[in-house]
């Protein structure tokens, strides 16, 4: 299946060297992924192709306005609806899986102090990037994107490094080192080197426990541990405490 993923902007140039940049290029130019631009502004009835307006009853900034943004919606057809806002759902990988196996997308990006309140009414979801406030919607737009693209089965072709990455499953990445050996002193450590699958296998998950534990103890809690998983936890604890004494 080829995805389709549509994005409503009045600054549809800001993607321009984002779709054509290093692997989300090639799944571009392999057509892996369709992605077309729908300037909002196109929207507009007036002379002025005015966008926003002053909010009702006052305050700071302009309101994007309802008219042309539905509009732009409509015009994009059949799909799941997303509105970018910092007042959404918090964007995850779960939804990121989920999202990556619709047919459509349509991502409709705020501007200015954001959108008529009327355009909820149009969408499917409203999605967060987190708890800070952007610009634009464009940039989670493209975090959307790419999180979402890089599941299609044909984007990596590495299914094994989508299963072991942070958040495939709850955990955060084990760390990861490359040549060479020492590097101002820091050495990779000796298990690595060792060749012994099973080892390095156990030290991963060992890893990958400790940093969701100490980085991410929300995520932490909600996990269900085995008896080999409070072994290895145990044992990449220890060898934190041997290397960094209290
Ligand atoms: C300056 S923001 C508007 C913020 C709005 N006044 C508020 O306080 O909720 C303009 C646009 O940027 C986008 N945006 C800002 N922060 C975002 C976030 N954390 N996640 C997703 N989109 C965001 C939205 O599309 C929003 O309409």
């Amino acid at each position: 299946m080829t995805q389709t993923i549509k994005i409503l902007t009045l600054f549809p140039e800001v993607f321009d060297s984002f779709l054509g940049a290093g692997l989300l290029g090639k799944a571009v130019e392999r057509s892996v992924v369709r992605v077309e631009r729908i300037d909002i502004r196109a929207f507009t009835s007036d002379v002025h192709r005015t966008v926003d307006d002053a909010p009702y009853g006052g305050g700071a900034g302009m309101l994007m306005k309802a008219e042309p943004a539905v509009e732009a919606l409509e015009s994009a057809g059949e799909g799941t609806r997303i509105l970018l806002t910092p007042r959404g759902e918090p964007f995850t990988q779960e939804l990121a899986r989920t999202l990556a196996g619709r047919d459509t997308l349509i991502l409709l990006c705020g501007r200015y102090e954001g959108i008529d309140e009327r355009v909820r009414r149009f969408v499917d979801m409203e999605l967060s990037l987190g708890d800070f406030v952007l610009h634009g919607g464009e940039v989670a737009a493209m975090a959307v994107i790419e999180s979402v693209v890089r599941l299609a089965p044909t984007f990596l072709g590495n299914e094994a490094s989508l299963c072991e990455e942070s958040h495939a499953a709850g955990l955060l990445e084990y760390p990861q080192y490359t040549r060479p050996p020492s590097f101002r002193g820091l050495q990779v450590p000796e298990v690595l080197l060792s060749g012994n699958h099973e080892r390095i296998r156990r030290w991963r998950r060992g890893q990958a426990l400790l940093a969701t534990k100490t980085k991410r103890p929300d995520l932490f809690e909600k996990l269900e541990l085995g008896d080999e998983d409070r072994e290895l936890l145990d044992e990449a604890e220890m060898e934190a405490a041997a290397k960094d004494p209290p």
